[in-house]
């Protein structure tokens, strides 16, 4: 990096500051301590409060220089005071910018997939051409994505610390990413990151709190408090700035003034060892002193800096205060030497911001406009006195700054432009926002930006679709369609409609509808059949239970075809699909849907219509998985997953395919996986909607409950059901809830709580008018708590739960009648339900000595486990085993029943499915039912922690064996994931488990324990 001409080189300096850090052992241990969790390839992140002054960017520049001597490389990147200008992405281009100086932008590039920077470009304009169009939320999780991958690459060779600084004033953008960043951190290893921030900025609707409160329910996020210095630290901070001990007065003095901000106390003490003899009357007049003491023409320069913004170059200011380089470069030397002003980068900072702020704040009104005024016209004139890609947000801050409207409406313009291209759309918004806001101060607006106001009300729209601000974009659409006369622009008018409809079906309302209706009245097809195609594809991806039309799909298709538009003929055929397949909601493999969407998929790849591709996938998975075909679900969602380039689509439109994979999964048995694959898509935290969200918490809590944690399963629950409170209601969201709710309450509050919970579903739900897919799983589960009702109520005599018992039955036998049975999946519902009904019902009739159980119970319960067994379910096999067993021995078929048992009790062992193992061996128990069978397939890993016969109850699935057998063997995820087809993401998830079960903080530690439990003996069964 070579200094312009004429600027200074840093040179001692700092005799108002003290050479090395005075107190703060415990934070910097605590730093300390989280680089050490990082370099053995542990996630771990530092949150840094405190207030201005208070030490935390010295604190952590002395820190980084330790872990840097240790052999991390540092990346430091500042966010900057800008309001609502703040540069999107501000401090990570500040990073990125440090990279590219120090490797060159194509060792960069050599990091990235595909060695293309053009997701960075948008960072970083010196990359290259950003890759512009596409849709923006896709575009933003692949710049997450790309600077994801740049830390892993980076972390390959070293460990890696990432601060940045002042995070209050972080834009959204960078706010988001941070977020994202610190939620994955577990897919890196090797990488710290420090953030810091002001904690007295923090007022009470501050964006960041929200954000450091999300943040603090992470695991490995730890949060600092940097409290002001002790009374004995400011002494010690005061001799090491005068270089000698301060008599008992000056310290007591300076302790009572500065009150232990080493910030102030810098700025108290004189350089002659003096306390400054007044008191300043404001902590402005304090950090103004040192400013003050400098000759007049310095401070006219410190005047001008201090509009630049937090650090501003040396062309820049030399250019605004028409200084030439020699001239500037005399005014400055006096405030670097003062330790007022720091070097930084090309240009110069102040020592602090409060400092800047003191001297801004001091500026006469005339000169704050005047300057910012110069800034902006010196900037117009020459765009390379800022950093690429800059100049027009710069010059909408100062024109903002100098009060004048025209140019600040013109400016704002512009930079929103600007900022389209950086994939912020939260800056645009504001900034389109304040072009809205200075409209009526500028009489001839719309010919200055060759815009009409309708235009950036649309422009905004869109920028609020791509922010995710979805009520801001219903205000927005909604004004500008008050301005548009649809008989003069039907186009125009139905495209706002669209935007609207989308808005209000992202926030989960049910008015969406009637803005499409409009907008189809708006536009036949001889207006516009595009538009039209558009209105139609909208109305009729609407959800499958809200009677649309078939017509809607029909119409798009033909109206498709005759346009040749294939891509959009391929989005009406899902749709048909999805037509043909209602009601059951479900398709087997080779039946008339699932070829139309295997027609569609063709077609949307030939045309390259990649988000058609994903739709066909979302589609196949359903259909097949609502069939009860869960390894091809599973597969098609997988494959789709893969293909799209999983690292960059999984988080975007590719997330509801997570759902699609894990719900099969989990039918499967295949938990471990199941969960891996929620957890993954829950913790990128660009989340893909309260609905997706609700349904990958209902999985995981399934999961959970099953395995006998019931306070997590809680958990899962409540956010599952919070997710889900403001939605418009649609059965495959609710009522998987709804059955999770039931079983939950049987497992935590006993058959009378389950039974509350099924009979109020079904005063909520019209049940009996559901879909029949998601209907009769929760049927089934209400008809358990009816059977463990009545199998309760005998023994205890209690006849108030019989009854109770006898009305829910009732109720759900109505239900049942009414719901039709489409495909194996709902038929072996149907089979359970009508199992356990007869059998509450014999017990019922025979209470309280229980019924008389014959055969035709046996065979009933018998059938439904072999409709599961042929579906490949083991959980509802294994409960439907049980059930039968216990038939079995009501019919005093002993024999019978073991049989049964020994089937059951591996299943459960298998699946780490406590209560339903625990079930089993009770029932074994009683009956005198041996169940290990001698051949040792009940002894699983899961169950009983056989494993290595260390005795330990490690319950590690088979999976996670596995897993662990290759971290004992030193492999890296990446090798891992390679090895066992998974995912790096699904195999970290995997080792945190293991280490979380084993108790072990490292993977070093994982593979000793592993070692001298003799897990992977030879000798070992499970090896
Ligand atoms: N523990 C410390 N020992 C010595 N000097 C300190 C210490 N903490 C802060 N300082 C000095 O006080 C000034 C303000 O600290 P700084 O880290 O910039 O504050 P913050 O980042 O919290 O606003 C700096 O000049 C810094 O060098
Ligand atoms: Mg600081």
């Amino acid at each position: 990096m070579s200094a312009p001409r004429g600027m200074l080189i840093p040179e001692m300096s700092g005799r108002a500051s003290s050479p090395v850090l005075v107190g703060r052992a415990e934070q910097m241990a605590a730093l300390e301590a989280a680089f050490v969790s990082v370099r053995q390839g542990g996630p771990s992140a530092v949150l840094l409060g405190g207030e201005a002054g208070v030490g935390k960017s010295r604190l952590v520049s002395d820190f980084s220089r330790t872990a840097a001597s240790a052999g991390a490389r540092v990346l430091t990147g500042g966010c900057l005071e800008l309001g609502t200008d703040g540069l999107p992405f501000a401090p990570f281009t500040a990073v990125l910018r440090d990279l590219v100086h120090e490797m060159g932008a194509d060792a960069v590039a050599s990091m990235l997939p595909g060695r293309t920077t053009r997701g960075l470009a948008r960072l970083l304009p010196e990359l290259g051409e950003p890759d512009t169009g596409g849709d923006p939320a896709e575009a933003r999780a692949r710049l997450f994505e790309e600077v994801l991958r740049a830390l892993e690459y980076l972390t390959r060779h070293s460990p890696l610390v990432l601060v940045i600084e002042d995070a209050h004033w972080a834009d959204r953008s960078s706010r988001d990413l941070l977020t994202f960043l610190i939620g994955n951190q577990r897919s890196l290893s090797g990488l710290l990151i420090v953030v810091t921030y002001r904690s007295d900025e923090l007022h009470r609707t501050h964006p960041l709190r929200p954000l450091l409160a999300s943040l603090d329910r992470i695991a490995w996020v730890e949060r600092i408090e940097l409290q002001r210095l002790t009374r004995q630290d400011t002494s010690e901070l005061a001799v090491r700035i005068l270089g000698s001990e301060p008599d008992g007065d000056l310290a007591e003095a300076l302790y009572h003034r500065s009150e232990g901000n080493p910030l102030f106390i810098e700025a108290l003490l004189c350089c002659d060892g003096e306390i400054s003899p007044e008191l300043p009357e404001s902590l402005r007049d304090l950090l103004l002193e040192s400013v003050r003491r400098l000759p007049e023409d310095t401070q006219e320069v410190l005047r001008v800096a201090s509009a630049g913004g937090a650090s501003t170059g040396h062309l820049l200011l030399a250019a605004v205060s028409g200084l030439d380089d020699a001239a500037l470069t005399r005014a400055v030397r006096p405030a670097v030497t003062a330790n007022v002003l720091h070097p930084s980068g090309d240009g110069y900072a102040f020592r602090h911001e409060l400092i800047r702020e003191a001297v801004h704040d001091d500026l006469l009104p005339g000169e704050h406009g005047r300057l910012h005024s110069r800034f902006a016209e010196a900037i117009d004139a020459d765009p390379a006195l800022v950093p690429p890609g800059r100049a027009a947000i710069e010059m909408a801050h100062h024109w903002h700054s100098a009060h004048d409207s025209a140019w600040a409406l013109i400016g704002a313009w512009r930079a929103a432009a600007q900022a389209g291209r950086a994939v912020a759309a939260a800056e645009r918004l504001s900034l389109l926002a304040r072009v809205l806001e200075l409209w009526d101060q500028v009489p001839d607006a719309a010919e200055r930006i060759d815009a009409d106001h309708v235009h950036v009300l649309e422009e905004a729209v869109a920028a609020a679709d791509d922010a995710g601000e979805f009520e801001r974009g219903i205000a927005l659409s909604t004004s500008a369609l008050r301005q548009l006369d649809p008989a003069a622009e039907p186009v125009r008018v139905a495209n706002l409609l669209i935007r609207r409809s989308h808005f209000k079906l992202k926030l989960g309302r049910k008015d969406y509808v009637a803005d499409l209706e409009e907008a189809l009245e708006y536009v036949p097809a001889d207006v516009s059949a595009a538009t039209r195609i558009d209105i139609l594809l909208s109305l009729s991806h609407c959800p499958p239970n809200i009677t649309i039309e078939r017509s809607y799909a029909e119409e798009a298709l033909a109206l498709a075809r005759e346009a040749g538009d294939e891509a959009k003929e391929a989005g009406a055929l899902l749709t048909l699909a999805m037509f043909n397949a209602d009601p059951g909601q479900q398709a087997a493999p080779d039946s008339g849907p699932l070829g139309l969407i295997t027609q569609a998929r063709e077609m949307a790849d030939r045309r390259g219509a990649k988000d058609v591709v994903l739709l066909a996938a979302v589609s196949e998975s359903h259909l097949l998985e609502g069939a009860g075909e869960h390894e091809r679900a599973a597969e098609a969602a997988r494959r789709a997953t893969a293909d799209a380039d999983p690292q960059l689509l999984a988080r975007t439109s590719g997330t509801v395919l997570a759902v699609n994979q894990a719900e099969p999964l989990f039918a499967l048995g295949r938990w471990d996986d199941a969960l891996a694959i929620s957890a993954a898509a829950l913790d990128h935290f660009l989340a893909p909607g309260p609905m997706n969200r609700a349904l990958l918490h209902v999985i995981t809590g399934s999961v959970r409950l099953a395995r006998g944690d019931l306070d997590a399963a809680s958990r899962s629950l409540m956010t599952a059901r919070g997710a889900l409170r403001s939605v418009r209601y649609e059965d495959q969201h609710q009522l998987p809830l709804a059955r999770l709710e039931i079983l939950l309450a049987l497992a935590t509050g006993g058959p009378a709580a389950g039974l509350a919970a099924a009979s109020q579903t079904m005063d909520r739900f019209e049940l009996g008018g559901s879909s029949p897919r998601y209907g009769w799983p929760v049927v089934s589960a209400a008809a358990f708590a009816v059977l463990a009702a009545a199998r309760l109520a005998g023994p205890s005599h209690d006849e108030r739960l019989r009854d109770e018992a006898l009305v829910v039955a009732d109720r759900l036998r109505t239900v049942a009648e009414k719901l039709e049975k489409f495909g194996p999946e709902q038929r072996a519902f149907a089979l359970t339900f009508a199992a356990a009904d007869a059998d509450a019902a014999r017990l019922i009739a025979g209470f309280p000595d229980g019924g008389h159980a014959d055969a035709g119970l046996l065979a009933a319960w018998d059938e439904a486990a072999s409709a599961w067994d042929g579906l490949g379910e083991p959980q509802p096999l294994g409960e439907t085993l049980l059930h039968a067993a216990e038939a079995a021995l009501a019919c005093g078929e002993r024999d019978g029943a073991a049989e049964r048992l020994q089937r059951a009790a591996p299943l459960a062992a298998r699946l780490g499915a406590q209560s339903l193992g625990e079930q089993i061996a009770i029932l074994a128990r009683r009956a005198r039912i041996r169940l290990d069978g001698g051949d040792g397939s009940g002894a699983a890993v899961a169950g009983d922690g056989g494993a290595g016969g260390g005795g330990l109850e490690l319950r590690l699935t088979e999976r996670e064996l596995e897993v662990l057998r290759l971290v004992a063997a030193g492999r890296s995820n990446r090798e891992i994931a390679g090895e066992l087809f998974i995912s790096p993401k699904t195999a970290s998830v995997h080792v945190s488990n293991i280490l979380g079960k084993l108790g072990v903080a490292s993977r070093g530690e994982a593979a000793a324990k592993a070692h001298s439990l003799r897990l992977f003996d030879p000798t070992s069964s499970t090896a």
